[in-house]
């Protein structure tokens, strides 16, 4: 496998270089229970606006939840499928869309799922876990298959689990998972002072 951690140009911390996103997942090895209740701790964490922590997990571990497992996967997307199939547990990260409280929209629900999920992954890496972000699933038929509660709205899918050999997954998928690992110059989203 060649090196994933990513190639900073200032020093980071090195568990945020070592997160990836990979496809190839080892299908032999589980996801334990305790290991799903760290890594959901690790978002339980998170910040959140006015504490409001509007995140929801519906999860299922393959080993052990095989049914529940196969409900999540069938809402993914054909091509998600074919490799998520592999991992040992997959989530589904949702937000609540309004304010217990008050019965107000919260415009920042996502984005404080989204620092739950970041958390989430960290944590991952900690423990020698790889995770898969996806917003390729079917949103309908999640809020149906999952009898997702009114004013809940599915907002992406995980997959969790171990690195396995790049040699399971397809040709296109398998260079992906090679190729090197890029992003945009701070220049490019970075404003000094303002626009
Ligand atoms: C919200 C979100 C949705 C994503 N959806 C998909 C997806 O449906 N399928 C997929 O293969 N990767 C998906 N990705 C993974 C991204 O392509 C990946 O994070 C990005 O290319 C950066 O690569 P890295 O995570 O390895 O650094 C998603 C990532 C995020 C954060």
């Amino acid at each position: 496998m060649t090196d994933r951690t990513a190639p900073a140009d200032h020093p980071i911390h090195p568990l945020i270089a070592a997160r990836w996103s990979p496809r190839a997942f080892d299908e032999t090895r589980a996801i334990s229970a305790e290991q799903l209740a760290t890594l959901l701790e690790a978002a339980r964490w998170a910040a959140s606006c006015f504490n409001e922590q509007p995140w929801m997990f519906v999860t299922a571990r393959r080993h052990d939840e095989p049914e529940d497992f196969a409900r999540l996967l069938s809402l993914l997307s054909e091509n998600n499928q074919s490799w998520a199939w592999r991992c040992g547990a997959l989530v589904i990260g949702l937000a609540r869309q309004t304010f217990a409280a008050n019965g107000n929209a919260n415009a920042m629900a996502g984005y404080d799922l989204g620092q739950a999920v970041a958390q989430l992954a960290l944590q991952a890496v900690a423990m020698g876990l790889i995770t898969h972000q996806m917003r390729g699933f079917d949103i309908a038929r999640a809020r149906s298959e999952l009898r997702v509660p009114a004013g809940v709205e599915p907002m992406v899918a995980i997959a969790i689990g171990h690195l396995g050999d790049v040699s399971v997954l397809n040709e296109t998928y398998a260079a992906r998972e090679v190729a090197p690992r890029v992003r945009k110059p701070q220049s490019e989203f970075v404003v000094r002072g303002r626009f």
